[in-house]
């Protein structure tokens, strides 16, 4: 039944060694191949994915494809290491970068359209490189994702999408015509919270091709046993998905009804701003909600006074996390300083929310 870890970091043999062959560790290991076909099925793509040893380093490998001198346009709220990533190549003079707010459709397409009349001089099939995220960590945004690929694609850019938030049981950006998506495999693919990993799945082998490369000389590569574990991870991926989805939901119906939490971002409700798209583009909301309480200091006690939740950055694992995400220093200062993320996991919903309501209550002293 279960595919067997190869611990081994070069393979017998002779012979030249033709693309494909097994020769080194670093090009290949058999324990990733059942995983890389299990997720480039799930995304609908028509080659292998590629696995990575963290997610940031498949963000690393796709960013790499941008042509030298050209354009990457990202969402402000894109995950914070992958911009501040983007940030840092830009400042060598790597690639010109553009952030954009990603729920505003019009704004994005009319940097897609300026970044690609500026960098037509290159010449090149990928001097511009759109960064889609939707929803965005940690501020819930929703892109209009059918309608930026379409756009994007016919303005001539190149486009990759960070799935992480979503899975591919929710949404498959490659439908649309998205050229590679990222996932960190770390957050629900995996989904035990127990290996840092991550994975590129290109929709084409041109594409894939020189990702493979880029990971067989920049050696971001996985460990076996990792692999493994993300493989009997995604096995149960859709059990968790449908079930933390459940609980987020009506977690987040009673947080926007809740008189200390003073804002709400869920796609599922249906007062908020990504609820039509998420609606449109998705087949479920996902189980991360963030909620504003209002400051730091409400929101450091609302996660200290939790027992059940626990107090942890990362998401997508079977146990339900909450963290306080300014605490990071690279959060961009635009998202608020009480803004709370909720990782929902597949506890007892009830059990989840008694905890919530009587942190809460402790934030408040008790004045509802
Ligand atoms: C949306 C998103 N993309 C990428 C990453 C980076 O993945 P990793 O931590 O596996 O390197 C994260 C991590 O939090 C994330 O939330």
């Amino acid at each position: 039944m279960n595919p067997p870890i190869t611990l081994s970091s070069t393979y017998v043999g002779t012979g030249e060694v033709a693309s494909g062959a097994r020769a080194y560790g670093r090009y290949s290991n058999p324990t990733w191949d059942p995983f890389e076909d299990a997720l480039a099925r799930l995304e609908g793509a028509d080659v292998p994915a590629l696995v990575y040893g963290s997610g940031l380093a498949a963000i690393a490998s796709a960013l790499d494809l941008v042509a030298p001198g050209g354009t990457v346009i990202m969402p402000t709220h894109t995950y914070q290491g992958a911009l501040l990533g983007a940030q840092e190549t830009a400042r060598t003079g790597r690639f010109d970068l553009v952030t954009v707010d990603i729920e505003d459709t019009q704004a994005v397409i009319a940097a897609v359209r300026s970044a690609t009349e500026a960098k037509a001089p290159l010449g090149h099939d990928r001097s511009v490189m759109l960064w889609i995220e939707s929803p965005t960590n940690p501020m819930l945004e929703v892109a209009d994702l059918p309608a930026l690929v379409e756009r994007a694609k016919a303005d001539g850019a190149f486009v990759v999408v960070d799935n992480t938030f979503a899975t591919p049981l929710l949404q498959r950006p490659l439908e649309s015509g998205a050229d590679v998506v990222v996932h960190s495999v770390t957050k629900y693919l995996a989904g035990h919270s127990d290996v840092v990993l991550g994975a590129c799945v290109p929709a084409e082998a041109p594409v894939r091709d020189l990702l493979l490369h880029h990971r067989s000389i920049q050696g971001a590569i996985a460990g076996p046993f990792d692999v493994w574990l993300a493989l009997r991870g995604l096995r149960t991926l859709a059990l968790r998905v449908e079930r933390s989805g459940q609980n987020a939901q009506i977690l987040a119906e009673r947080l926007a009804a809740h008189p200390a939490v003073q804002a709400t971002r869920f796609p599922g409700l249906p007062a908020d701003p990504g609820h039509e798209r998420a609606a449109a583009q998705m087949d479920g909301f996902g189980a991360i909600i963030a909620i504003d309480v209002g400051s730091t200091e409400a929101a450091d006690a609302l996660v200290d006074a939790c027992r059940l939740w626990t107090p942890a950055t990362s998401l997508g694992g079977v146990e339900s996390l909450l963290e306080r995400r300014r605490r990071h220093t690279a959060e961009p200062e635009t998202v608020p300083e009480g803004l709370v993320r909720l990782s929902v996991g597949i506890e007892d919903v009830e059990d989840l929310w008694t905890d919530l309501e009587e942190a809460l209550e402790a934030v408040t002293g008790g004045v509802a």
